[in-house]
């Protein structure tokens, strides 16, 4: 993105092996465009881009934003 800064980024932390962090197109066409697979303890720092404008997550991680940390449901 032309003026990015630190708020662009967030960190996914894995809590259990085969957490998906899943990349969604920016535009009116919105579709998954990446899926990373990270295991158990693996981090992921994530940035949002002109190509990138959502993140979804499967699996248990905890996700550090600049708005503050957010758990997915663990079941
Ligand atoms: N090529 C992607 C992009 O520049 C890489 C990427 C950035 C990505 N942020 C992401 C992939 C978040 C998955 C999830 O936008």
């Amino acid at each position: 993105m032309a003026n990015s800064t630190n708020e662009d980024y967030f960190i996914v932390k894995a809590q259990e092996n085969g957490v998906n962090v899943i990349g969604l197109t920016r535009g009116k066409d919105t579709r998954f465009h990446h899926s990373e697979k990270l295991d158990k303890g693996e981090v992921m720092v994530v940035q949002f881009t002109e190509h990138t404008s959502a993140v979804k997550v499967r699996g248990n991680a905890e996700i550090i934003t600049p708005f503050g940390t957010v758990e997915t449901n663990k079941d």
